[in-house]
């Protein structure tokens, strides 16, 4: 958007700190997303406004992923209160951020803004946009509406599927087909807001030790896995106590399962195949001194990988290529391999909340192809003996468990223990993101 100055919303006279500015923030990042732009991305334009400040950026940010949460039943209550679908697009992401917040997290009386504060401002929020000025007596006349018969309608929406869920109705029906035992879980988990989990680095400190710091900083946590503890309340990252030192990087705990997986030893010349942003590479870096190349097909995304293994004042080969081919590689085959493959991110849905209306029914498919042809090449990279570590964030089978059978047969893989499918969860001491893991031995 910073480009494009012809929007209102850098022109805007709303205070940053009115309630108005940041629903037309969301607004504009929603309408973004809905024309196929990822939400981190969409925030990053909304964020270049030039009076964007932390305070602002906090609030945007969290009332658009509270809307991409809530997508689905925001529709379904402007398709009730609307005579016909509000134009321009604009005009309906901002309907939607607003109900978003008249719904609120649960439903319930969690509301982060008083109701008629949230219809003013979002009158407020209209009235400045020259695309939206006329439309003001409208968003007035829906959300007082909505305020009105809310009970009504938000019963009448567990009727509908999309409304209920908030996901795409091919998704429900996808995953309700697949797991017809724990599909709603699945899908209700994807609706909950993520934890901040922290791996501890075993290099500098322990679990215990650091959560002894924590204690002492005033920020309780819980230890969730052998390097993970789950901070009770997020925390920016500048304020996570050693975090610029590389005591602890952010990761989800099922995340922190890859590196101990390879039972890395001293000396091993290991392949982190689809590296960026360097989360396991860290990891695996942290576990044992290992000669370790770190490989992404995007430029971009090295920098990533570069930034956090300085934090943690650690070393890679940090390479850009396609791990579909060998035009990077030097001949010298690998004692470990690990392939976090491109997949759909079905499986991490609760920390991006927008990709269940970015990805279409036909993805999975297109990138298990990609990712087929990923792990035959690196196969052919590893050592006899050596190990491969397949990992994806999915929870469809056709990228994972399929995936990983299909794989084994055509190349006559041996299949370790690994923990295979993982589903979201948010149980309190058993809280991760619903990813696959498989490890094939090459004999
Ligand atoms: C799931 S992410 C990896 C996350 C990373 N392992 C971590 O733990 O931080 C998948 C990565 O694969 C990269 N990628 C996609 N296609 C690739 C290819 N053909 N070769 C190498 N990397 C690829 C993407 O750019 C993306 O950074």
């Amino acid at each position: 958007m910073a480009k494009d100055k012809s929007s209102d919303f850098f022109k805007t006279t709303l205070a940053p700190e009115s309630l108005a500015f940041r629903l037309l923030g969301t607004a504009h990042a929603v309408a973004r997303v809905e024309e196929g732009q990822s939400l981190p991305s969409a925030l990053a334009s909304v964020f270049s406004h030039p009076k964007m400040d932390a305070a602002t950026r906090g609030a945007i940010q969290d009332i658009a992923y509270l809307t991409e949460r809530k997508l689905g039943l925001c529709e379904f209550l402007i398709e009730q209160l609307t005579r016909q679908p509000p134009s321009p697009p604009l005009l309906k992401t901002l309907l939607a951020s607003s109900l978003a917040l008249l719904v609120g997290e649960n439903d319930e009386a969690d509301l982060k803004y008083e109701p008629y504060t949230t219809v003013d401002q979002a009158v407020e929020a209209a009235a400045s946009e020259g695309t939206l000025v006329r439309a003001k007596g409208l968003v007035n006349a829906v959300l007082r509406r909505f305020l009105r018969e809310k009970e009504i309608l938000l019963e009448k929406s567990n009727l509908s599927l999309t409304a209920k869920w908030n996901y795409p109705s091919w998704w429900i029906k996808e995953t309700r087909r697949i797991y017809p035992k724990n599909w709603e879980s699945i899908l209700h988990v994807g609706n909950t807001a993520p934890p901040l989990t922290l791996r501890v680095n075993k290099r500098k400190t322990t679990v215990e030790g650091y959560l002894a710091d924590l204690e002492a900083a005033g920020h309780p946590a819980t230890a969730i896995g052998p390097y993970a503890i789950r901070l009770d309340n997020p925390l920016p990252v500048y304020r996570i106590p050693g975090f610029s030192e590389g005591l602890v990087s952010v990761q989800d705990a099922a995340a922190q399962l890859a590196a101990p997986l390879l039972e890395l030893q001293d000396g091993m010349r290991v392949l982190d195949a689809c590296a960026a942003p360097g989360g396991k590479s860290g990891h695996m870096l942290e576990m044992a001194d290992i000669d370790l190349h770190a490989l992404d097909s995007e430029p971009e995304r090295l920098k990533k990988i570069d930034e956090n293994l300085t934090r943690l004042q650690l070393h890679a080969t940090i390479m850009a290529g396609d791990a579909s081919k060998k035009n990077w590689w030097d001949g010298n085959a690998f004692d470990c391999i690990l392939a976090d493959v491109p997949c759909t991110a079905s499986g991490i849905i609760r920390r991006h909340p927008d990709i269940r209306w970015l990805r279409r029914p036909e993805d999975a498919k297109e990138l298990a192809v990609i990712s087929a042809r990923i792990l035959d090449n690196l196969w052919e990279l590893l050592k006899p003996g050596g190990k491969l570590l397949l990992a994806t964030c999915s929870v469809w089978p056709l990228e994972s468990e399929w995936q990983a059978d299909a794989f084994a047969k055509r190349n006559n893989a041996a299949r370790l223990d690994a923990p295979g499918q993982l589903f979201p969860t948010s149980d309190k001491l058993k809280d991760h993101d619903g990813l696959f893991y498989a490890l094939f031995k090459k004999q």
